[in-house]
């Protein structure tokens, strides 16, 4: 297996939740009774992935740094890089382009919640792919807040629109992303989007294009939880609890 290094992109300024996060970031917040983080950490946890880099806004360092540390209490090493301006999710591989150095490298975005059975399986799945990245797909109410990904008769995906008008299918790109080491080069290379970002989606579309791009579905049965809004907070807590 490919050596794999992990980065939780935690910098948003999280503006749905405002005023809870204008002096707190949001990953700090509780989810029942543990800090946010603690959720995409274990899953990162999950995969054996045990070199973690955590992406914040630079006045959150101190929080970070007091609550989690460098790892080492949790047998894992955690090491912090600075954004300084919310440049889109992909900007993450260009931040931690020494941080991945030669190996594959995870993604998941701080405020993300998964929960069900067999999900190890699927990130040692995504993790035994040396080659080409992966993603896991979740069928959702409202896609058109997503990246979509359509997908052939074989469960392969076709092609991913990042929140498209006129959604084709209802499985939305969760924020969990599985990278081989061509990912800061594919970062790199990307152009900012209408909206100013590094879009995620336009990396998976390049794996895409080389015939490269894997995913794994979550289903019935399985939560894919975000936070972005004072509901979904809600609901989240009220599900972990
Ligand atoms: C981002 C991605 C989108 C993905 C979503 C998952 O959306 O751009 O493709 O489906 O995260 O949470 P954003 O939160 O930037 O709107």
């Amino acid at each position: 297996m490919a050596n794999y290094k992990g980065i939780i992109l935690a910098a948003g300024r999280a503006s749905r939740l405002f005023p809870i996060t204008y002096a707190v970031n949001k990953q700090l917040l509780a989810i029942y009774d543990k800090p946010m983080i603690y959720y995409p950490l274990s899953v990162l946890m999950l995969s054996q992935i045990k070199d973690i880099l955590i992406i914040i806004k630079k006045e959150d360092l101190k929080s970070f740094k007091s609550l989690l540390g460098n790892g080492k209490q949790l047998g894992i090493k955690i090491s912090y890089a600075i954004q300084k301006k919310p440049k889109g999710i992909a900007d993450a591989f260009i931040i931690g382009e020494k941080f991945i150095g030669k190996s594959n490298c995870a993604l998941i975005l701080g405020d993300n919640i998964f929960y069900g059975q067999n999900f190890t399986e699927k990130l040692m799945s995504a993790k035994s792919k040396n080659n080409g990245a992966t993603v896991f797909s979740y069928p959702v109410n409202d896609p058109q807040r997503y990246g979509v990904v359509e997908i052939d008769k074989k469960n392969n995906p076709i092609r991913i629109i990042e929140k498209p008008k006129v959604p084709k299918s209802n499985l939305a790109v969760t924020g969990l992303y599985f990278y081989d080491n061509q990912i800061v080069n594919i970062a790199k290379s990307l152009k900012p989007s209408k909206r100013g970002e590094l879009e995620i989606t336009d990396v998976n579309k390049v794996y895409l294009k080389r015939k490269n791009l894997y995913m794994e579905s979550f289903g019935r049965g399985f939560a894919w939880l975000d936070t972005g809004t004072p509901e979904s907070l809600l609901t989240a807590n009220i599900f972990i609890a």
